[in-house]
This record gives structure tokens, sequence and C-alpha cells, in this order.
């Protein structure tokens, strides 16, 4: 089985060459016939070729790949992101990735958010109007169908009843976008009465945010639209400890083709200083481990990156004055220690 691996652009491309050594660590350790080809989409291609993501490159993915690891996209030199629209949203819509799994491993235990990811405010509907050099009409449409919606929903109540929770709360803004509101507040109910071991919850995506910074031991499962899932999953890495810590995985349920990838981006403040925190890449190596089947290789390196983390292998965001190759070290001197 082939991984595909997409470094991207500033940090991006640090954490993940910091973890890739576990990768393979984990696929020769445990005999899991694992290897590995870097594709090299990103900023600098962008600005030689012109290139975001290559033509075939999905048809490429979808046959010669068992899943995508991706670093980060975005860099100063292209302010308008418009590869990493190509790349980014190119492969979570081409894949079908319909399903953003982004866990917020917090104190009490984790809340599951699960973020919609191919259409709404990220349906690229829309379009401008200038008059003498200026923007004077702009327009990004909001546009969920029915299909979408349902599938999401109905493969998020599933996972969640799958992991034995009880509680799930659908985020909205029916008030005052009520088109798309009443779509899924309507999905919600409609698939949530089929799936009676879990009690729902709704509730404005304002007072969501609030509560979940209040008191985020209230949630178990929660259900955003594509815009709101992404500002929560900032929100979530904060009540985590920090963005470096949280990851995320893009599913296609009917294919099972899976993307994983840090929350965060390409970090311009940070990038070359070789302190980036490579946890959430690993976290989510970590996950696509498991996605692949191989749960005592996930478990393995889920629980030595977060022993890591409390050591002084730890990056400045945590607090320590570790580095980003210095941290994965750590992680594999633990993975070695516990394996012998
Ligand atoms: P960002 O997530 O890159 O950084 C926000 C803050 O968090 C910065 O202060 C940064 O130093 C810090 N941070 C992020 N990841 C960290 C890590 N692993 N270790 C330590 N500190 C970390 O958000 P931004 O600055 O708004 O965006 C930078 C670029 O990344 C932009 O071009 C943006 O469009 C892009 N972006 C890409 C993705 C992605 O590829 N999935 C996600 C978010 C932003
Ligand atoms: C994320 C990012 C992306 C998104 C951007 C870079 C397009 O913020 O993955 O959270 O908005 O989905
Ligand atoms: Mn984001």
């Amino acid at each position: 089985m082939r991984i595909a691996i997409v470094p991207g652009d500033g940090i991006g491309k640090e954490v993940v060459s910091a973890t890739l050594p576990a990768l393979t660590w984990l696929s020769d350790t445990f005999g899991l016939g694992l290897t590995y080809d870097v594709l090299d989409w990103g900023a600098d291609r962008w600005l030689a070729e012109g290139t975001g993501l290559p033509d075939g490159a999905i048809d490429l993915l979808r046959k010669e790949y068992a899943a995508v690891l991706l670093g980060a996209l975005g860099d100063p030199r292209i302010p308008d992101m418009a590869h990493g629209r190509e790349i980014l949203l190119g492969l979570r819509t081409g894949l079908d990735l319909y399903v953003n799994h982004r866990p917020l491993d917090l104190a009490h235990g984790t809340v599951d958010l699960y973020r919609e990811n191919t259409q709404g405010l990220y349906s690229q509907v829309g379009g401008a109007v200038s008059g003498q050099g200026r923007i004077t009409v702009a327009m990004d449409e909001c546009v969920y169908t029915r299909d979408t919606v349902e599938r999401f929903v109905r493969n998020c109540l599933l996972h969640l009843r799958a992991a034995g929770r009880r509680k799930v709360t659908l985020v909205h803004k029916a008030n005052a976008v009520p088109h798309t509101g009443r779509l899924w507040q309507e999905v919600f109910r409609a698939e949530l009465a089929r799936v009676p071991e879990l009690t729902g919850a709704e509730e404005y995506v304002d007072a969501f945010c609030y509560h979940l910074v209040r008191d985020a031991f209230a949630y178990e499962g929660v259900l955003a639209p594509n815009m709101f899932g992404d500002i929560i999953s900032d929100i979530g890495a904060a009540l985590m400890g920090g963005l470096g810590l949280a990851c995320s995985a893009s599913v296609c349920p009917e294919t099972g083709f899976a993307l994983f990838e840090p929350v965060h981006g390409s970090a311009p403040d940070i990038a070359g200083q070789g302190i980036a925190n490579p946890y959430a890449t690993a976290m989510c190596l970590a996950m696509l481990l498991g996605h692949l089947g191989h749960a005592d290789a996930a478990t393995l390196l889920r629980d030595c990156v977060l022993e890591a983390g409390h050591t002084d292998a730890a990056t400045p965001d945590l607090g320590g004055t570790g580095t980003t190759d210095g941290f994965m070290s750590a992680v594999l001197a633990l993975m070695d220690k516990r394996q012998d």
C-alpha cells in the first residue's frame, strides 16, 4: 500500500518531513508494508509552472494510493491563496471527501466535531461586479444539496453511535440564514429519528461558540456546515492548547478514501525556524494508520506523541524549548523503548 504525501508550503513541509521517519519505523516494526511518495504540490510549483493540482491528480490518487497525508498550504507570495484553493478544495471535492472529522481532545475527553467539507460557502458559486477599478458588489453563495446534507448527517450519526456517543448537537444559523439553515434542521431531525440511541440538540452557531468556550464538557458530537466547522475548529484548537495539536481526517465514506491534515495552516510567522509543532501531523498519521486498519501501530504512535508532549522535547507553542525534528526524535525513542 502506498501513501501520497503532500507537504505543501511553509511549516507544512517541516512538520511532514519530521513525521515521515515515524511512518517508516511503524511500517517496518509492525510489518505493514506501507511505502510513500512525496508529491510537490504547492506554492513553489505554482509559481514556477502555474500548476496547482496537476491534471489527472484525482485519478492518480484513487488508483495508486491508499490515503493522503497533507501538511499545509499557504504562501505569502500568493496572497489570494489561488493555489491553495485549487489544491485543498480540489482534493476535497474531487475525492468527494465530504466528512471532515476534527476531534477536540480536551481534558475531560473528546468532542467529535464533524464538518461538512465540500459545499456551503465553499461551493465556489458567486461572482463580483467591478466598476472604476474596484469591487462594487460581491457574492459567495452558500449552496447545499439535500443529498449531501443527508449523507453527511447520516454518516456522522452512525459514527457517533458506533463510538458510544449519546448526544449530538447541530450547529446552524437558521434565524439569519434561513434556507440552508432549514434544510439542515429538517435533515438533522429526520436522520436523528432513525438513530434512537442519540439525543439531538440544535444551537445557533454564535451561542454554540460561547457555550463551547465556557463549558465544552456539555458536548459529545457536533455537526457543522462547512464554514462554521472551519471556525469552530480553530476555537477547539485553542481549547486543546494550540493549533499545533489539532488533527483531522477528511473521508469519503462510500469509497473509504481519506486525506489526513492538521487543522493549522502554513504559519509563515514561524516557518523556516524549525520550531513548528509536528504533534498534530503525527496525530494525523495515527488517524491514517487507524483508518487503514493498523490499530496497534496507531495506538503506539498516539500514546508516544501524547507522552512526548509532556517532556522537554515539546515545542515553544506548548511552552517547551524543543524543535520540530527533536520532538519527533523523542517520539521515535519512546516508541522504540515501548516496543522492546
Ligand atoms: P496558521 O494556522 O498557519 O497559523 C495561526 C497561528 O498558529 C500562527 O501564529 C502560527 O504560528 C500558529 N501555528 C499554527 N500551526 C502551528 C504549529 N504546528 N506549531 C506552532 N504554531 C503553530 O493560520 P494563518 O496564519 O491564518 O494562515 C497561514 C496560511 O496558511 C494562509 O495562507 C492560510 O490560508 C493557510 N491555511 C492553510 C490551511 C491548510 O492547508 N489546511 C489551514 C489554515 C490556513
Ligand atoms: C482548514 C483551512 C482551509 C479551510 C483553508 C486554507 C481553505 O482553514 O483546513 O481549516 O478553510 O478549510
Ligand atoms: Mn481552518
